[in-house]
């Protein structure tokens, strides 16, 4: 293949920088939605004197034993929030790990970046798997706090790493790659989860364990891979080591075109003052790019995927489905969010950035108007659950067709090298903040107004459609330079 194609090499590189950091992201994601009831039940530490058999559900749902007494060391209004605490500590760390991205991308590389944040998987898997065995549910909660900060990070770095060895006419596709895993991961962890495989009690712990493998598996083949070529030209002025990283990754000698785009963008870097926090906001050759940046992030959380991904059981459930099928329906749904996922990989580098994010935008927009149609509609007339499932499916297909994979390679588009890691420090941290706010806000609104809670998604889908059509430029086959020039 050509100097702008794929080779072994590249795509070795690509796998080893993406594979065990996307993995954090997405198996955390999904990892708590089956075990759900088991870990509950042992935070609670109930125990019923008259039962034969262990119990292994909460109280309000004993299935095993003889009726009687039950004993709980905990109210149900306490575990239900801790465990609200085990959920959502992983976006608060996710904020805190996005927000130091510039600072960890400049100081330790790309590369160097992402190895390290490995330390940071080891201790939050035996944090997690000990937790039982110490009879703590701290640790489960420090244990995704450091995974979130840890996921956090990989948001910003990866993407960038991957961004930044790709050459031009591949970069939408192999910063896709990121997105990708991520859905492969939520699928693994839904699968991973059910009950006769590790979501049981002998095997909640290795579950949520079971994340320190990518990690292993990066600390092991990353090291063969360069650091990224433009990271040690523009921002440690390292030629030599930028040119051999280069030939490596291309699997050729001939790289000379593409190392002088990348010193045209060095010399460009020399003429303006280092980007500061300050000039990010005070520039307007900046400030446009990052409201984009930051707009892009707020359509992908806004829009409700993981009310989708974290509530779709129950979604299903209220839909009037029984538990396995409801079951089968969120694996049916992670499946079509992989499979859309290497759709839109394959088409983004001819359709582009912008056609794929606002048709991603319009199918997610009509499948929840019909999909709260169905949901108002469901009691009086039985068949539209299954349309239901349909309208959920059809919903995240619509992500994955733009929205999920596109903001997280964008930011790493709309900069060049100096406003790059700042840039994507603020857009990583803004992407989990919602993330955060969809997680908190989506069920305690579903139980005070019902279906209607997806009014607010519609109404945030609908801007987002004519934001991206009227305010974000199309980044396909342009070089950085041409897409930071849009903006002067
Ligand atoms: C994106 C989102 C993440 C979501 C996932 C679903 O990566 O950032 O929050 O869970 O897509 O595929």
């Amino acid at each position: 293949m050509g100097t702008q194609g794929l080779n072994g090499r590249l795509a070795f590189a690509i796998a080893a920088g993406a594979f065990g950091s996307a993995f954090q992201h997405g198996y955390n994601t999904g990892v708590l939605n089956a075990p759900q009831a088991l870990i509950m039940a042992w935070v609670q530490k109930c125990e019923n004197p008259n039962a034969t058999l262990p119990i292994t559900r909460p109280p309000f749902e004993i299935t095993d034993g003889e009726p009687g007494e039950v004993l709980c060391e905990m109210s149900e209004t306490e575990v239900t929030l801790i465990w609200a605490w085990i959920v959502a500590i992983f976006c608060v760390g996710g904020m805190i790990g996005g927000s130091i991205v510039g600072v960890v991308a400049g100081r330790l590389g790309r590369k160097g970046g992402l190895l390290l944040n490995n330390v940071l998987v080891l201790l939050a898997g035996l944090s997690m798997i000990s937790a039982k065995y110490l009879n703590s549910y701290e640790l489960i909660i420090i244990g995704r706090f450091l995974i979130g900060v840890n996921s956090g990070l990989n948001a910003g770095l990866a993407p960038m790493y991957l961004s930044e060895i790709s050459p031009t006419s591949l970069r939408g596709a192999v910063g896709t790659v990121y997105q990708l895993i991520i859905t492969i991961s939520i699928l693994l962890s839904q699968v991973l989860g059910m009950k006769n495989i590790l979501g049981n009690e002998a095997g909640w712990p290795w579950l949520l364990g079971l994340t320190v493998v990518p990690g292993i598996l990066q600390v092991i083949f990353l090291p063969f891979c360069p650091e990224s070529p433009k990271f040690l030209l523009l921002d440690r002025d390292d030629q030599e080591r930028s040119n051999s990283a280069l030939t490596w990754l291309r699997g050729r000698i001939d790289v000379h075109e593409e190392m002088d785009e990348m010193r045209v963008e060095q010399e460009s870097m020399k003429l303006v003052p280092k980007v500061t926090l300050l000039e990010m906001v005070k520039n307007s050759s900046l400030r446009q790019p990052l409201i984009i940046a930051v707009m892009m992030m707020l359509a992908q959380q806004l829009s409700g995927i993981n009310a989708a991904i974290f509530f779709s059981t129950s979604i299903f459930l209220s839909a009037g489905l029984d538990e396995s099928a409801s079951q089968s329906a969120t694996l049916a749904m992670g499946g079509m969010n992989v499979a859309m996922t290497v759709i839109s990989l394959i088409m983004i580098e001819k359709a582009g950035r912008k056609t794929l994010m606002i048709t991603g935008l319009c199918v997610m927009f009509i499948t929840t108007t019909l999909l709260l149609i169905c949901l108002v509609v469901a009691k009086s007339v039985p068949w539209l659950s299954y349309v239901s499932i349909v309208m959920v499916i059809g919903f995240v297909v619509g992500f994955a067709t733009g929205p999920g994979s596109i903001p997280w390679f964008f930011v790493t588009e709309l900069f060049n090298q100096s406003g790059r890691p700042i840039a994507t420090s603020i857009a990583v941290a803004v992407n989990w903040s919602a993330n955060f706010l969809v997680g908190l806000g989506f069920a305690p609104l579903q139980l005070a107004i019902g279906p209607y809670v997806f009014i607010i998604f519609i109404i945030i889908q609908f801007f987002f459609i004519a934001y991206v059509w009227f305010k974000v430029p199309e980044t396909k086959n342009r070089t950085i330079e041409e897409i930071t020039a849009l903006f002067r």
